[in-house]
This record gives C-alpha cells, sequence and structure tokens, in this order.
C-alpha cells in the first residue's frame, strides 16, 4: 500500500491538516514545482499547460481533512468531554481509541446511567467521554488541552487480495488518486491545478477559497460515496469493486451534465467499468466550487465506500486504479 497507507495514517482532523499537506507536498515536489499553500491551507499543485493560453484551466479537487472530535470540557477524574469536528456518527464511534496530534491515545466510552443504558445501541455524544487514562483533571490537563482535536486512531490494512479498510478514506483515498494523475499526466495540453483542500468536513471551506483564486472553466472534485452493496441496506446501484462512480446528484449538487456525459464517455472510451451515482445524503467539495464566482462547470468522481465516516472505512483498489486511470485521461483530454 505504501503511499495509502502513509496518507490514511496521518493524522488530519479539519483544521488541522498540516501534516498530511506535508506528505502530500513532499510527494509532489518533484512533478509539479509550482506549488503552494494558499492563506486557509489549501495546497494547489500547478501543472501548467505545455503551449500555454491554447488549453482549458481545470481544477480537480480531493480534501485532506478527515472527521475529529474536539475536547471541550475535563472533569474532576481526568475525563474529557468533547463535540464533533464534521459528521460523527455516535453508533460508529463507541469503544474505538482517539489520537490527539501530541501522541496522547483515548478510548471512547460512554456514561452508564439509566437513559443511555436502555439504549447502548443510540448513544448520544453528550452521553460520551473520552478515557486518557488520567487519574484527575490536573492529570488530564497536562496531557490534553480545551480545544485541542482528536483523530481516530487506526492503520490501513489489506483486508483481502482488493479491498482496503482504514480511518479517513475519506478524503485521502482521493488525495492519492490526484497525487498518482498528476504524477502520469504526460500530454500536457491544459492548466492543471491539483488542489488539496481543508475543512470539507466541516462545510466545503477550502474548496471555495481555491476555486475563487483559480478562477478555473471546469472542476473535478473526487471523493468518496457511500454503497447499496452490504445486507438489507438502502436501494442504491453503487457497489464495491464495480467501478469508479460518476457522480449524477447528491443532496447539494447536480453534475453538469455535460462533464457526466463526457467522463462516461471516457470510462467507455478507457474500456474501464463506472457505475452511475445518485447519493442521497452528502455531499463533496464540487457542490461549493460550482457556485464561486459566475459558476464553474463542475463533476465528481467516487470511490465505492463502506461504513463511512468510521473507524474503519473500506474500499476497493481496482475502483481506485479505474477512478486514477479515468482522471489522468480527463487531465489530458481535457472536459470541453
Ligand atoms: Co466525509
Ligand atoms: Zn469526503
Amino acid at each position: 500500500m505504501g503511499l495509502i497507507e502513509e496518507l490514511c495514517n496521518a493524522y488530519g482532523p479539519a483544521g488541522r491538516e498540516h501534516g498530511v499537506r506535508k506528505l502530500i507536498q513532499k510527494e509532489l515536489k518533484k512533478h509539479c514545482p509550482k506549488i503552494h499553500t494558499d492563506r486557509l491551507g489549501n495546497l494547489i499543485a500547478r501543472r501548467p499547460a505545455q503551449n500555454a493560453k491554447t488549453g482549458e484551466k481545470i481544477m480537480l479537487c480531493a480534501h485532506m481533512d478527515e472527521i475529529g472530535l474536539i475536547v471541550t470540557y475535563i472533569d474532576k477524574k481526568g475525563f474529557l468531554r468533547f463535540t464533533n469536528v464534521g459528521g460523527i456518527f455516535p453508533g460508529r464511534i463507541l469503544h474505538q481509541r482517539v489520537v490527539f496530534e501530541n501522541g496522547t491515545i483515548g478510548v471512547i466510552g460512554f456514561d452508564r446511567d439509566e437513559g443511555s443504558l436502555k439504549t447502548p445501541e443510540k448513544p448520544k455524544l453528550d452521553k460520551m467521554y473520552i478515557d486518557i487514562g488520567a487519574g484527575n483533571r490536573k492529570e488530564a490537563q497536562q496531557m490534553v488541552q480545551i480545544g485541542d482535536i482528536a483523530s481516530f486512531y487506526q492503520q490501513a490494512i489489506h483486508i483481502s487480495d482488493t479491498r482496503i479498510s482504514s480511518k479517513a478514506l475519506d478524503d485521502r483515498i482521493g488525495c492519492y488518486c490526484l497525487i498518482e494523475a498528476a504524477k502520469k499526466v504526460k500530454n500536457r495540453k491544459h492548466d492543471l491545478y491539483f488542489v488539496f483542500s481543508v475543512q470539507e468536513e466541516v462545510g466545503l471551506r477550502g474548496a471555495r477559497t481555491g476555486a475563487f483564486a483559480i478562477a478555473p472553466n471546469y472542476a473535478l472534485a473526487v471523493d468518496v460515496t457511500d454503497t447499496g452493496d452490504t445486507p438489507e441496506a438502502h436501494k442504491m446501484e453503487v457497489a464495491l469493486g464495480k467501478g469508479t462512480a460518476i457522480k449524477v446528484k447528491d443532496s447539494w449538487f447536480i453534475a453538469n451534465p455535460m462533464i457526466k456525459d463526457k467522463l462516461v464517455k471516457y470510462a467507455k472510451t478507457l474500456k474501464i467499468p463506472y457505475q452511475l451515482e445518485i447519493l442521497e445524503m452528502g455531499t463533496t467539495d464540487a457542490a461549493i466550487i460550482q457556485l464561486v464566482r459566475e459558476g464553474v462547470m463542475s463533476g465528481v468522481l467516487s470511490i465505492p465506500t463502506r461504513y463511512i465516516h468510521s473507524t474503519n472505512e473500506v474500499c476497493d483498489m481496482n475502483d481506485v486504479k479505474g477512478t486514477i486511470k479515468l482522471l489522468t485521461y480527463v487531465c489530458e483530454k481535457g472536459l470541453s
């Protein structure tokens, strides 16, 4: 796995993306000499067209941040109360390990009061705490401060020949696809901006300033999407291993039909499997990029992923490889 492992294991909740940024910067330095960080923290790597002024200006975007937990209060016994940074499902985090930037590790527990015990399958965040092994408030304060943000503590692993499991596949797997496309693209007719955005999980914030500065003709976000292929899942066509998903619609975004059709056409030309995606809950950076300035024609390539926003998301490497292939092709052919 190598780079994927490094990306996924890195600490990088929303607003604290510097570790991930450093990693990507190091990886792309050789390939993209024009690389900079903007004021909000987005990493923008440019691969200019070989023949200036003829091509399209294309923005490709994947977010570096992951969801996290922020400490709000430390009690007398040294347990940390917290709230969410991004979309946390309380039922998916109970008794998981978390890690703070300084290396402090904790386990998530919940109040054993009558109300909580009656519905342990439906824990509430304000009934949960992080146990960092401290004996009292003073000890805890030496390890963690109010406002410190924890990410999940989990290692990326292969669970089968093609499937990997990790925290933060959302959206480090998208970052990986962008990195690989930026390395692979040869015939550079178009002005390419690879944007690794910050704070997607708290409201698509980095993508907004990134798109404003770049003012692209076209944009493509690469992110994860839900699947409908697990037992008793809701009705959704997208399945793991059946190909890169070309987005048609999600909660906040309708793909530009011309771009959607172009992506389908390219997938057919390349003979790679693809699936059409309608995501009923959730969105990506493309939802905000399309609204910047006078509007940007936008699309999304999604990597089908199970258990999104849990400590063990799962995706299939064949879908990842297909996404990289299609993305690289877009970089070379453009979107008009
Ligand atoms: Co997410
Ligand atoms: Zn995401």
